[in-house]
């Protein structure tokens, strides 16, 4: 192997390697678990179209931006945008982008780590057989138990965290490379089982026809900018953890065609998991709209009812924790790269400090659903807020600054160079990021907040 080391903290071993990483990163919870419930919040059909057309036109140019960023600067997203804004001529400024970044990976992964503890809590729930044969009534109560104990929750989110930065001390080749390999094409293989059993739940045209039937009167401006900071969201942009991958992809490896592919395979897995989801909801009388719980209080009935299904319901939600893991430590990476790089620390000096404050952070969402649950703002409890702060304004404006640097900052030879892509693909891409993107990011913002 002939590779130079062109980032301090190493390289992907190739293409496949990058692309595994890059959809670990990207297909997590946020495809499984908020998907489905955003989409039922917000009415079906018509929201799903808007999120569709927000990973064509936002999320696949800035996807194709942020790893161009990442492997020409080669450092943590600080330095990075630091280093190019210098080669670039540009303001300083920029760096603030790296900085913004790092604060949505800690607020996001806060959170993150707290749902992916519902996960694994679900996996001891399904081998101890509390969804044998209980009813939408029973597995409810699960959920609302659940939820309602600040010390499981803490229990659960701490060995998430734990696990977490055991993977992001020891690099990230380490140990997730070999993992995502295996893992995440049994997570797609056990959603097609799943949706076997959905198709065969006699509710499935319904779960179909509400995923996509648009009706438009159903959504509104908080609709549109949900389904574009979702976009952002589970394509994992705008905060640098992309950059950070693209970091550590070994040059001549096409920007263009792979991002295509993470961004159809995280597609996929989404979609897949809402035709699994709905017919379930509508089979068992639940609500579209029930929020954060809706995965956790319909599969478990499928679960309890399919035979083997204290098999499969085991399997799936340990496949769902291994998603979350893959897509948690990218949210960390660029802290942990800038730690390394600036402080000159070891990787598991880092990953402590990074661990420790994130997991404190989390706690204020774990009271945010039982103690602290009447703490609200703008009629948000934490956790909403949280969740609403990072994807529908972090990301959206970090991903803004990317477009923008892109193509409006770097000279247009140097993202040429860099993205490897044919004259008329480059030159859409090129067109659309300057001018489609960020239009329509603008428009979504300030009709959001009413200027519009
Ligand atoms: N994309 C992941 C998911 O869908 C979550 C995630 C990982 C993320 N890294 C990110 C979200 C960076 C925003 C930014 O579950």
């Amino acid at each position: 192997m002939e590779q130079q080391r062109s980032s301090i903290h190493g390289q992907w071993s190739g293409r496949l390697a990058f692309i595994l990483a890059a959809t670990g990163s990207a297909v997590g919870l946020g495809n499984i678990w908020k998907f489905p419930y955003i989409t039922g919040e917000n009415g079906g059909g018509a929201f799903v179209l808007v999120y569709l057309l927000c990973i064509a036109l936002v999320g696949l140019p800035i996807m194709m931006a942020e790893v161009m960023l990442g492997r020409r600067g080669r450092q943590s997203p600080i330095n990075t945008m630091m280093s190019l804004a210098k080669e670039e001529g540009a303001h300083r400024f920029w760096k603030a982008l790296g900085w913004m970044g790092v604060l949505a990976g800690f607020l996001i992964l806060s959170y993150y780590s707290v749902i992916a503890g519902w996960a694994l809590s679900y996996v001891s729930l399904s081998l101890e057989g509390a969804f044998v044969s209980a009813s939408a009534e029973d597995i409810g109560v699960l959920f609302s138990n659940l939820i309602a104990d600040p010390q499981r929750l803490i229990l659960w989110h701490s060995l998430f965290m734990l696990m977490t930065m055991v993977v992001v001390a020891r690099g990230v080749r380490g140990g997730l490379e070999v993992a995502v390999r295996y893992l995440m094409p049994g997570l797609g293989l056990l959603l097609l089982v799943m949706l076997g059993y959905a198709i065969s739940s006699g509710y499935f045209m319904q779960g179909l026809a509400f995923l996509f039937d648009a009706d438009f009167s159903k959504i509104n401006s908080t609709s549109i900018l949900v389904a574009m900071g979702h976009a952002f969201f589970t394509l994992s942009l705008g905060m640098g953890a992309i950059m950070v991958y693209g970091s550590y992809l070994p040059k001549g490896i096409s920007i263009a065609k792979t991002s295509v592919l993470v961004a159809l395979a995280d597609t996929l897995v989404a979609l897949l998991a809402g035709l699994v989801i709905f017919p379930l909801v509508f089979a068992n009388g639940l609500e579209p709209g029930a929020g954060p719980g809706l995965i956790f209080q319909t599969l478990p009935i499928a679960f309890g009812q399919m035979s083997g299904g204290l098999f499969f319901g085991s399997l799936f939600f340990v496949l769902l924790v291994f998603a979350a893991w893959s897509s948690a430590i990218s949210l960390i990476e660029p802290a942990v790269a800038y730690l390394v790089e600036n402080r000159s620390m070891k990787r598991l000096t880092a990953a402590l400090i990074c661990g420790v404050a994130t997991w404190l952070v989390g706690l204020a969402t774990v009271f945010s659903f039982n103690i602290w649950s009447d703490v609200t703002l703008f009629d948000k409890t934490i956790f909403d807020l949280l969740d609403f702060v990072t994807s529908n304004i972090m990301l959206p404006l970090g991903g803004l600054m990317i477009a923008i640097f892109a193509v409006w900052v770097m000279k247009k030879e140097s993202s040429r160079q860099e993205l490897g892509l044919g004259s008329v693909g480059f030159s859409l891409w090129y067109w659309v990021t300057r001018f489609v993107t960020p239009v329509a990011v603008l428009i979504v913002f300030l009709t959001s907040i009413g200027l519009f």
